[in-house]
């Protein structure tokens, strides 16, 4: 295999989602074979994280390879007015792979472009999140025993979330089908939904949380993103449209899991956290696995 980017979820056919949930469950199983002693992983986030960075570094750690890069823009010569591409030029050629989060949408894309050595999109903007939804279809799964014809209603801000957008792209290669709750002003953008159209994919668009619920094996639950806004009040009146409280899950499935790519800002009451139906942590433990598979296929590392 050349060099080869995860840029977009759509970057990965149906045959490699299974091979990247395969090697996580191997990488769960037995977390510290040392595939990347040797190797150099650039961490470049032009975004806040603390999970998509702390898990990326810890799979990379766990697996013997090291860490270079940053947090901050302001302590690298960009804050001196250097440009995207030189940076991107100068970083490839110290180190065999880079992870990067940038507030742009396309940024990824771009770096894939420059970069001598494999780029890992970890969120551009409001455009995608593909090792985000790597690690929640492994999170499937491992609770539902299988990715085909899951039932999956998501809620929340639909519109800004990365990370609804890569799952319902990922998820297409499966035949789910698809519940949507969001406001008006939040709602599933439009190309995604001709996406589904043309695929022939079920979904229904609702404003209530219930009774959307629960026909659902996987509630997916997002957070408003305040960052995407252009005006604080809009962000104001849309933070709380959706609440999920504990005693909402009476009707819901036996085996129905929540997940939350987290960070939860409100939306899942934390009485919920108790209840066996709640996975969002776990989901971030198979963040690791999933990130050590995803930097071991991508370096040709792991068969
Ligand atoms: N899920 C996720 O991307 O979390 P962080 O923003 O903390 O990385």
């Amino acid at each position: 295999m050349g060099k080869k980017n995860l840029v977009s979820i759509n970057d990965f056919t149906r045959e490699e989602i299974i091979k990247i949930t395969e090697l996580a469950a191997r990488f769960e199983a037995d977390p510290h074979q040392q595939v990347l002693a040797g190797k150099v992983i650039a961490s470049l986030f032009f975004e806040p994280s603390t999970r998509t960075r702390l898990s990326f570094e810890s799979a990379i750690n766990h697996l013997g390879g090291r860490v270079i890069g940053f947090s901050e823009v302001s302590n690298t010569s960009l804050s001196k007015g250097e440009t995207f591409h030189d940076t991107i030029t100068t970083i490839s050629n110290y180190c065999d792979m880079i992870v990067m989060r940038h507030y742009i949408e396309g940024a990824a894309r771009y770096a894939g472009e420059i970069s001598r050595v494999p780029v890992v999109n970890a969120g551009d903007g409001a455009n995608q999140h593909p090792s985000q939804t790597l690690l929640d279809l492994y999170s499937i799964k491992k609770t539902q025993g299988r990715l085909d014809d899951i039932n999956i209603t998501m809620i929340g801000d639909l519109k800004y979330g990365r990370t609804v957008h890569s799952l319902l792209q990922a998820l297409s290669h499966f035949n789910p089908t698809f519940t949507f709750v969001a406001p008006d002003e939040l709602k599933m953008p439009e190309e995604y939904k001709r996406f589904l159209d043309s695929k022939g994919i079920p979904y229904t668009e609702t404003r209530e949380i219930l009774p959307a619920i629960n026909d659902a094996d996987i509630v997916y639950m997002t957070r408003v993103q305040r960052e995407r806004f252009s005006d604080p009040m809009e962000y104001e009146r849309m933070k709380n449209v959706y609440v999920l409280k504990n005693d909402m899950l009476q009707g819901t499935k036996p085996n129905m899991r929540i997940l939350h790519p987290l960070p939860r800002v409100g939306e899942i009451d934390p009485d919920v956290d108790s209840n066996p139906k709640a996975y969002y942590f776990q989901q971030t433990e198979n963040g690791v696995y999933t990130r050590m598979a995803i930097i071991s296929y991508l370096l040709g590392v792991v068969k």
